[in-house]
C-alpha cells in the first residue's frame, strides 16, 4: 500500500508522536541501541572493546565507511585529512570578529557554515569521489576549528596543527601549545581523550544526529548540515548537559555540599532543577557509556595526580540517586555526561569547551549518519503535525480589531 492510498483510506489521520519517543526516521545500519538492557555496537562491535583498542581514526572510519581499516585504508586515511587540514587564513578574520566571551560552540557551528564559502566544491557531492573529498575536508578542518574556539578565548594566537602527531594527539597540541614552547603530548591524556572520542563518536537517531539528517535531506550540503547538528548538540538536554553537570557539580559544592538538598529539588515537580548527567531518552537501565567513563575518571584523575572534590560530590549524588524511589521508578541513571565533564576538567580544557569535545568526537557519527542517507537516496524530511489553531477566520481591516 503507497503512502497516499494509505493517507486516502485513513482520511488524513496522523500519526502524532511528540518527541518521535517511539517514531523511527529511518533504517540505518550504523549503530546498534539498546536501551533496556545497555547494548551500544557500532557498526557491530561493542562500544567496550572499541574504547578498549581502537584509535578514534580508527572508528572514524568504522563509522563512516562499514568496516574497521586495514592498517594501508587507515594510513591513507590519515594521509588524505592530513593533506587537507590548512584552514583559508580569511577564516580567521571571521574569528577575529567575535566578542572573546562568544560561547565556542556558537564559534564553532558559524565557522564550519563559514568553511563552505571557502570550500564551495564540498556541497557537490554527486559521486562518491565528491562524498569523500567534502568528509576528508570536515574530518581535516574541523579539529582545527575547534582548536582555534579555544585557542580565542583563552588569548592564544591561533595555530596550525602538527601532521607528525596522530589525529588526536595533534588536537591537544593544537589546542594547548604555548607560543615559543615545546609541547609534548602526555599519553595519558591523549588515551584518555580518544577513548572519550570513541564513546561519543555515534549514537544514532539523536536530536543533533537527526538534525544532520533532516537538514541534509534538504540536500543543504555535508557543512551546512553538520553545522545545524553543532546547534542541536549544543542544548543542556543534549550535548550540552557536560558542561551544566559540573557547573550543577561546582554549584553544590559552593553551596556546601549538601547533595541531599539537590535531590529533593530536582524531585520537587515545581523546581525548574533537574539533576544534569541523569536520565536517558532511550537507556532506560544504563548508559554503558557511563560505566566506561567512570571508570575512566578514576583512572585519569589518578594518573595524573588531580584530586577534584566535585568527583566525591558526583559519586555521592549517584549513590544516592540509585537508592532513591524518584529516580529507580522513572530509570534514571547517569548518562555518559555525569562524569564526561570530570575527565575534560582534569585535562585542562575550559568547561564551556566540554560540549565542543563532544561535537569533536560526534563528527564522523553525523558524517557516517549523513552519508548513509545520502546514499540512500532518504526522501526530504518533513513531518505532518495535528492543527489545533483556530478554524477559518475572516480577516478584519486594522482599524476594526
Ligand atoms: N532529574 C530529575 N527528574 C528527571 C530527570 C532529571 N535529570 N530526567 C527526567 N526526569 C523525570 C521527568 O521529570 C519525568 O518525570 P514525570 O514522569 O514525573 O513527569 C520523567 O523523569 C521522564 O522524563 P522525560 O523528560 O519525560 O524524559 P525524556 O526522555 O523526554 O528526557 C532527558 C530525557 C532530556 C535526557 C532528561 O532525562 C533530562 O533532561 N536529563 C537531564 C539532562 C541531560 O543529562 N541530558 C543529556 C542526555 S545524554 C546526551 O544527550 C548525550
Amino acid at each position: 500500500i503507497d503512502i497516499s492510498t494509505l493517507r486516502a483510506s485513513t482520511k488524513g489521520l496522523i500519526t502524532l508522536d511528540r518527541g518521535f519517543k517511539n517514531t523511527g526516521s529511518c533504517e540505518s545500519g550504523i549503530t546498534f541501541l539498546n536501551g533496556e538492557e545497555g547494548i551500544l555496537r557500532y557498526r557491530g562491535y561493542s562500544i567496550e572493546e572499541l574504547a578498549d583498542k581502537a584509535s578514534f581514526l580508527e572508528v572514524a572510519y568504522l563509522l563512516i565507511f562499514g568496516e574497521l581499516p586495514t592498517k594501508s585504508e587507515l594510513d591513507k586515511f590519515y594521509a588524505d585529512i592530513k593533506s587537507e587540514s590548512n584552514v583559508d587564513e580569511e577564516m580567521k578574520k571571521i574569528l577575529d570578529g567575535f566578542p572573546k566571551s562568544a560561547h565556542p560552540m556558537g564559534v564553532v557551528s558559524s565557522l564550519t557554515s563559514a568553511l563552505i564559502a571557502f570550500n564551495p566544491s564540498s556541497v557537490n557531492v554527486d559521486s562518491k569521489e565528491e562524498m569523500y573529498n567534502a568528509i576528508i575536508k570536515l574530518l581535516a578542518k574541523f579539529p582545527v576549528i575547534c582548536a582555534w574556539a579555544l585557542r580565542k578565548r583563552t588569548g592564544q594566537p591561533l595555530d596550525y596543527g602538527d601532521n607528525n602527531l596522530g589525529y588526536v594527539e595533534n588536537v591537544l597540541k593544537m589546542m594547548f601549545k604555548k607560543p615559543n614552547q615545546d609541547y609534548d603530548v602526555d599519553p595519558v591524556i591523549a588515551s584518555a581523550l580518544n577513548k572519550l572520542l570513541i564513546l561519543h563518536a555515534d549514537h544514532e537517531q539523536n536530536c543533533s544526529t537527526s538534525t544532520v539528517r533532516i537538514v541534509g535531506s534538504s540536500h543543504a550540503g555535508l557543512f551546512a548540515s553538520i553545522s545545524a547538528g553543532i546547534s542541536a548538540l549544543w542544548g543542556p538536554l543534549h550535548g550540552g548537559a557536560n558542561q551544566a553537570v559540573i557547573e550543577m557539580l561546582e554549584g553544590i559544592k559552593e553551596d556546601g555540599g549538601d547533595t541531599k538538598k539537590y535531590m529533593a529539588k530536582a524531585k520537587d515537580k515545581e523546581d525548574p532543577f533537574r539533576l544534569m548527567g541523569f536520565g536517558h531518552r532511550v537507556y532506560k537501565n544504563f548508559d554503558p557509556r557511563a560505566k566506561i567513563i567512570k571508570k575512566s575518571a578514576d583512572e585519569v584523575l589518578g594518573n595524573l595526580g588531580v584530586e577534584d572534590p566535585i568527583l566525591d560530590i558526583a559519586k555521592g549524588l549517584e549513590k544516592e540517586a540509585l537508592e532513591d524511589d524518584y529516580f529507580v521508578k522513572r530509570k534514571l541513571y547517569p548518562n555518559v555526561d555525569f562524569y564526561s565533564g570530570i575527565i575534560y576538567r582534569a585535562l585542562g580544557i575550559p568547561t564551556d569547551m566540554f560540549t565542543v569535545m563532544f561535537a569533536l568526537g560526534r563528527l564522523p557519527g553525523w558524517i557516517a549518519q549523513w552519508r548513509e542517507m545520502r546514499l540512500k537516496k532518504e526522501p526530504i524530511g518533513r513531518p505532518r503535525q495535528v492543527y489545533v489553531g483556530e478554524n477559518h477566520r475572516s480577516f478584519k481591516e486594522l482599524d476594526n480589531r
